[in-house]
């Protein structure tokens, strides 16, 4: 396994780098959002942006490095956003397949600021939930 560090850059990177319009991001700009905002549903046309697959990434990749349990993103299926703080909160519902192949959902919350060098990204939640 490639060194944390050699993982993190690049993925950092990657998610430095994602430029995105995440509708919901511009509520942070216009003003102190709630301390509760609400959670707004990605659209169907929108989950398979390539945001939604690095979050789900990100969450898999510390899901591996915490209980070394290996898994691989195949699509991430649903899931909501929720302004919070100067960021979002990310809550998706994604498929993985295991080092044999099989297939699970999982759920995950993931707080982090897409386009920002200045915040960490962090898995607030993982776990595996039903069905295939
Ligand atoms: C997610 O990780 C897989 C490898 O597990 C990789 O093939 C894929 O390109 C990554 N997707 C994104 C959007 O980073
Ligand atoms: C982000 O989500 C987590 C987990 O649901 C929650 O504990 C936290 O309060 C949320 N943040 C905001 C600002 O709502
Ligand atoms: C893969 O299958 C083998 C043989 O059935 C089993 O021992 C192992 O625990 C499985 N690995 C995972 C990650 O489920």
């Amino acid at each position: 396994m490639r060194s944390l560090a050699a993982l993190l850059v690049p993925l950092f990177l990657v998610l430095t780098l994602a430029v995105v319009s995440v509708p919901v991001a511009s509520a942070a700009v216009a003003g102190v959002p709630p301390t509760s905002a609400p959670w707004v549903p990605i659209s169907n046309s929108n989950i398979k942006d390539k945001l939604y697959r690095q979050v789900a990434n990100f969450s898999l990749m510390i899901h591996a490095l915490v209980f070394r349990e290996y898994l691989d993103l195949v699509e991430v299926v649903s899931g909501s956003v929720q302004v919070a703080g100067v960021g979002n909160n990310y809550s998706l519902l994604l498929r993985a397949a295991d080092r044999n192949a099989t297939v699970g959902r999982y759920q995950t919350v993931v707080w982090g600021v897409p386009g920002s060098r200045d915040w960490n990204w962090m898995v607030i939640s993982f776990r595996r939930v039903a069905g295939n």
